[in-house]
């Protein structure tokens, strides 16, 4: 079979655009392997209380100034662990005022979990090992609901927190 030389050329260009797709699509799946976003800080899952941000006492909303605040999560099969109240009862909601800062801070001591707060660009994987933050506004006043986005086990659904923006 005779092929022409633009076929020649074109059969080329087809071939090799399709594994440079490939070649891209396979480091981009693959580097760095499996992390969350924000993945610079590590810790041990199974010691999650060497980190600061999460032992008892600082997990839950802290006030760093004015309009600026971090609010330290714990997740785990299936809760939110944001620290105890006055009363000693888990706190599962947490009220911040309109326009501050907030810096969310979580991570998990068992499996994946997910941690989207709904309604908002809040939305980050926490994996056993690594600290996930995200830094945002909260503008919008409302009642916002902390959901579990990855599948984590049978309670998967039940595992939910509260935070409502106050003017
Ligand atoms: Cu935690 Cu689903």
């Amino acid at each position: 079979m005779h092929l022409h030389k633009y076929e020649k050329i074109w059969m080329s260009f087809g071939v090799g655009s399709l594994l440079l797709f490939l070649i891209v699509l396979g480091i981009g799946a693959f580097y760095q392997g499996t992390k969350p976003p924000s993945c610079m800080v590590t810790l041990d899952p199974q010691n999650v209380q060497a980190h600061d941000a999460f032992k008892d006492e600082n997990l839950g909303l802290q006030q760093l100034g004015d309009s600026e605040y971090t609010l330290n999560v714990l997740a785990s099969a299936f809760n939110y662990d944001m620290g105890v109240d006055e009363e000693g009862s888990p706190v599962r909601k947490v009220r911040i005022p309109v326009g501050s800062t907030v810096t969310f801070q979580a991570t998990t001591k068992d499996v994946i979990h997910g941690f989207e707060l709904a309604g908002t660009n809040v939305n980050m994987m926490l994996e056993p090992g690594y600290i996930s933050t995200l830094e945002t506004t909260m503008d919008v006043p409302g009642t916002y609901t902390l959901i579990c986005n990855e599948y984590c086990g049978t309670a998967h659904h039940l595992m939910m927190a509260t935070v409502e923006v106050y003017e």
